[in-house]
């Protein structure tokens, strides 16, 4: 007997089979369907929806995603926390997971910043160790990493977040120990361990023009020299007041000139006030209230507005469907994305494609296949 599927708003859930359910049950339509043939479309997940802590959760990513990040489980703090030392744990049950659902797995990220297990740049003085040794930390862990799930990750952020607002290199223990030649040591080195996983360049505000152009640069030296680059991930942390759309658009377009294909990495769009830390109120309570105006729901009004604003991103992108390979949202439903907590604490937010009752939101609706 087939399992039957029953439809309820955003959620599919196995039933028994019956002559009632049989007429009930056409098939869903899902996003990886309206995409097909267009983009990947998913999502970031976390290790409480791979343990099996957030079943509607699971529900939504494996009925309407082909593609999942890691949200946290491979960065380097938590993968490869001393040196030698490997925790595969969460990062070994995430592959799994999206493999199992004949899913792309990206692998999220090799060299960062942030979440750089605290060992990796320093040496026993506590100062940072020389470059040599740097670039042998950098190759074991990247070898390892990568290695371990060679055939597996379908692609890597190899560099994450590695360029600042004003198009210059970001002071980070990389940059200061190898100078801007981590990037193509790291590339290098992904490379080796799996040459058939892709490799991505991964940032934020990609809109800025500055930050733009040093892109462009450096997929050019990468290619010049040789090294595989497969795309660039603009994570598209959006808000109701930014990025401007228009330089957005044209940072897209300049990354697919070169030659590489273009991500949107970590999608997901603020509706609340974007915070002005330079608000000149003094009574906390009427402060906290304008930062999280929306407790209880997104009005109706605001909800529209938000709606529209996504709809043109997702509009862009099929615009542009010959450059761009993935859409990826940061995160399944709204009440487990980060932007909860960030950049103010216990805020209710509505930034993903999901609502807090993992209903889709309605700007997709226009693109599901109609039944
Ligand atoms: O795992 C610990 C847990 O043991 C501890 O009890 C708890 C207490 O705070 O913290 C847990 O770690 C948190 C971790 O998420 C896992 O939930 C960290 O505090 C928290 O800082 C961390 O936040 C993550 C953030 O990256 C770190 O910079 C977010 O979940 C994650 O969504 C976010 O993702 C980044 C991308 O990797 C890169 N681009 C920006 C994006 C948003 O910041």
């Amino acid at each position: 007997m087939k399992p039957q599927y029953l439809l309820i708003p955003g959620l599919l859930l196995l039933g028994a089979c019956s002559a009632q359910t049989k007429e009930a049950t056409a098939s869903v339509p899902t996003l990886k369907d309206a995409f097909d043939g267009k983009f990947l479309i998913g999502g970031a997940i976390n290790t409480r929806l791979v343990d099996g802590l957030d079943p509607k959760g699971d529900s939504i990513v494996s009925l309407h995603f082909n593609t999942i990040v890691a949200e946290n489980c491979m960065k380097s703090e938590k993968i490869n926390p001393a040196e030698g030392v490997y925790d595969w744990d969460d990062a070994d049950k995430f592959v799994k997971y999206g493999l199992d659902r004949g899913m792309k797995v990206i692998g999220h990220t090799l060299v960062w910043h942030s979440q750089l297990a605290p060992w990796f740049p320093l040496g026993a003085d506590g100062k940072y160790v020389s470059a040599d040794v740097m670039k042998e930390r950098l190759r074991n862990h990247i070898h390892t990493v990568v290695g371990r799930y060679k055939g597996k990750i379908h692609g890597w952020d190899v560099v994450n977040e590695a360029i600042l607002d004003d198009g210059t290199y970001r002071k980070s223990p990389f940059y200061e120990i190898l100078g801007e030649e981590f990037i193509p040591l790291a590339f290098q080195y992904a490379h080796e361990a799996d040459p058939d996983a892709e490799l991505y360049l991964n940032d934020y505000s990609m809109a800025s023009p500055a930050k733009r152009d040093t892109y462009v640069k450096l997929i050019n030296d990468l290619r010049s020299r040789g090294l595989r680059i497969d795309a660039i991930g603009m994570q598209a942390h959006m808000g109701m007041d930014y990025p401007d759309f228009d330089e957005f658009e044209k940072s897209l377009v300049a990354f697919g000139d070169t030659g590489v294909k273009v991500m949107l990495t970590e999608w997901d769009m603020s509706a609340l006030p974007t915070v002005n830390t330079g608000a000149n109120i003094s009574d906390t309570t009427a402060y906290n209230a304008m930062l999280n105006p929306y407790p209880d729901g997104l009005p109706e009004n605001i909800s529209r507005e938000w709606n529209a604003r996504m709809e043109h991103v997702m509009d862009m992108c099929l615009a542009h469907a010959d450059i761009v390979t993935r859409v990826n949202a940061w995160g399944t439903d709204d009440s487990m994305s980060w932007k909860n907590g960030w950049p103010v604490a216990g805020r209710t937010e509505y930034p993903l494609l999901f609502d807090r009752n993992h209903n889709l939101k309605p700007f997709l609706k226009k693109y599901l296949p109609q039944e």
